[in-house]
């Protein structure tokens, strides 16, 4: 879906085109659009990660002076211009809420976790979900496709899976337990296995184009696991700052995903102990502050008495903190 730009004489005049040249309107532009961007330039923008408009608006003259060779009043122009082309502007009360309206809220199967969750996992946003090994985090991912296509037979989920737990006959049993057609539900699911961070980086970037270049109705995108590829590769203290800005980048693109499409963005982090803490649980999720501050709602899971799991919410901008409590049985999330 393009971006709708109303380009006006002046902003013509900001991207360094003369007022008689044809320039196609409600076109996304690209970054050879910008003054002085060349071929070359363009290039080396795009090495260095800066490939959108958004990208570039958002970055310092200093960061461009580095990635592309250019001066420092190139850079600015070229930022300049950047913003001119994006909305980055103020949005009232009354537009977000009507943005708001349109959030969906996709089911889990348990009604406990729907509540919990203010009625169900929300479009427009990340989830993140962590908590021990079988605490339920892929199973609640298989669980949202199900949902998700039942609320809406056309629903597509899009699945990147780091650590080959997708399972499809998981996916037939949750259908029959549904009542869906589990042929219908296997279709309606595209799986990618992502073989390193580059590579599910790369994933979260492209699953853009299944909307845009083959119109699929895309409302939920899993990354399972968020981290594990991240803490696999990045070992030791000197690591660390790199790890960090790159995990960064991958939850803004999940972000504007996220928000450019109204679709759910689900993603399962793993936690670890810490041996410094010795009163209450001495567990944290991985990923640190820049998986929790970009997560818009966190949930801890933990297997709770007689095989039942219990989801904290322990971090949201509308739902006040608590519990919920529900088991996974073959057919489903059911509550207790
Ligand atoms: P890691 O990925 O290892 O960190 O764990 P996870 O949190 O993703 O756990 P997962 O969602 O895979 O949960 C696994 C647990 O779900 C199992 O231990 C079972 O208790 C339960 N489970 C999975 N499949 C079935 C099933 O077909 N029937 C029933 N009754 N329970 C199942
Ligand atoms: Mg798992």
């Amino acid at each position: 879906m393009p971006k709708e730009i109303v380009i006006t004489d002046e902003l013509k005049v900001k991207m360094g085109k003369k007022n008689e040249e044809k320039v196609v309107e409600k076109e996304e532009l690209t970054v050879m659009d910008l003054p002085g961007v060349g071929p070359a330039t363009a290039e080396k923008l795009s090495a260095a990660g800066y490939e959108e408009m958004m990208s570039i608006a958002v970055a310092t003259p200093g960061e461009l002076v580095e990635a592309a060779e250019i001066t420092e009043a190139a850079a600015k122009k070229i930022i300049y211009a950047a913003r001119s082309t994006l909305k980055m502007g103020f949005e009232s009360g009354t537009d977000i809420l009507k943005k708001r309206l349109n959030v969906l809220k996709i089911k889990t199967g348990s009604k406990n976790l729907d509540t919990l969750m203010g009625g169900g996992f929300e479009s427009g946003a990340i989830v993140e979900c962590f908590g021990e090994f079988g605490s339920g985090k892929t199973q609640i991912a298989h669980s949202l496709v199900i949902q998700a296509q039942k609320q809406d037979p056309t629903a597509v989920a899009v699945f990147i899976d780091t650590e080959n737990t997708f399972r499809p006959e998981r996916l037939i049993d949750l259908a029959k337990g549904a009542g869906l057609d589990p042929d219908q539900v296997l279709a309606n699911v595209k799986v990618a296995r992502a073989f390193n961070s580059d590579h599910q980086m790369l994933l979260a970037e492209k699953a853009s184009e299944l909307i845009t270049k083959q119109g699929l109705n895309v409302r939920i995108v899993i990354v399972d696991s968020l981290t594990a590829h991240f803490r696999a590769e990045f070992i030791g203290r000197g690591t660390l700052a790199e790890r960090q800005q790159k995990l960064n980048k991958h939850m803004h693109d999940l972000m504007k995903l996220a928000d450019s499409y109204n679709l759910l963005v689900y993603v399962t982090n793993q936690v670890m102990s810490r041996p410094d803490v010795f009163f209450g649980d001495p567990t944290v999720a991985i990923g640190g502050h820049v998986v929790a501050h970009s997560s818009t709602f966190r949930i801890y899971l933990r297997k709770g008495k007689k095989g039942s799991r219990v989801a904290k919410l322990i971090d949201s901008p509308s739902l006040p903190d608590g519990e919920a409590i529900f088991i996974v049985e073959t057919d489903g999330l059911k509550d207790v």
